[in-house]
């Protein structure tokens, strides 16, 4: 079992916390197993009542472990990542994120499926896809341009290029900013109050909401990866990762 994600239970709340700080919190195929597993026990946990899913200082996530995806890439629907993407999209109790730093790739796409999402002021954000020869995942080509508005969704998606925690609140992506010594703990003690509500009230609250849209993000979850797949075979995006561990710019121009 990987130490990389720990589950801790307090006041009705799961914490699962990113526990791999020297990687900035890349994930493995092995932490969006213990994710997905950790969802599972507390859909099947009468006293869990809401989750929060945080990093650690300075690193929310940064994305999906590069060397995993050239060694084991998720091609087909019960890759760990879709499992975890499933899980988290169809949770029936409250998400809480704790965003206290770095947020790459499913970092960003993941909060799109919380309930309540609180980001240290000093936090920042990027959808690197098309710079890794990638497509969005997560349902975000769908998702962001609802939440943000198409223009800046297209934005964020195309050039990848990175944004601070106030353009993702004013996107709508965060709900709010703290200082980051502050954040785990305000998302904590707001976790913990959801946790103290009718679990039947917001269940059918929160069903409610996501009703209309939970086939549509299921559908296009599946889309996507079929797309994404495909270009995460080719050699674009080898090249992209390639370059990343060498620390240099990748060459794009040597592909038609
Ligand atoms: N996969 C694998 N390893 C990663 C990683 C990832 N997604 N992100 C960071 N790391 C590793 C780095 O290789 C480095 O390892 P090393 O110490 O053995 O050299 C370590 O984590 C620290 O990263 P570093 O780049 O030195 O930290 P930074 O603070 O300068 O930058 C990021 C942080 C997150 C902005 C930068 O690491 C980054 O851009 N990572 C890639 C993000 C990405 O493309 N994710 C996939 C999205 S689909």
């Amino acid at each position: 079992m990987t130490t990389d994600i720990l589950v801790e239970r307090a006041s009705g709340v799961m914490t699962i916390a990113l526990n791999r700080p020297d990687k900035k919190n890349a994930i493995t195929s092995a932490m969006y197993s213990a994710m997905a597993d950790a969802l599972d026990a507390a859909r099947d946990d009468a006293g869990i009542r809401a989750i929060l899913i945080r990093g650690t200082p300075g690193a929310f996530s940064a994305g999906n472990d590069l060397e995993d995806f050239m060694k084991a890439p998720p091609t087909s629907d019960d890759a760990p990542v879709l499992r975890f993407l499933r899980a988290i999209s169809t949770a029936q109790k409250p998400v809480v994120a704790s965003v206290a730093g770095v947020a790459v790739g499913i970092g960003t796409t993941l909060l799109l499926h919380c309930d309540a999402v609180y980001a240290a002021q000093t936090a920042t954000f990027s959808l690197p896809f098309a710079q890794l020869a990638l497509c969005p995942e997560a349902a975000s080509s769908l998702l962001l341009p609802r939440v943000a508005g198409y223009t800046l969704a297209a934005e964020k998606l195309l050039l990848g290029e990175p944004f601070d925690a106030t353009e993702a609140h004013r996107m709508g992506i965060v709900n709010r900013l703290l200082p980051a010594d502050e954040v785990d703990a305000f998302a904590f003690a707001q976790a913990a109050k959801l946790a103290a509500l009718p679990a039947s009230s917001l269940r059918v609250t929160k069903a409610l909401m996501k009703r209309a849209s939970d086939e549509e993000i299921a559908q296009r979850m599946r889309e996507e990866i079929l797309h994404f797949g495909k270009l995460l075979l080719a050699p674009e995006a080898r090249e992209a990762m390639t370059a990343f561990f060498q620390k240099r710019k990748p060459d794009f121009k040597q592909f038609d």
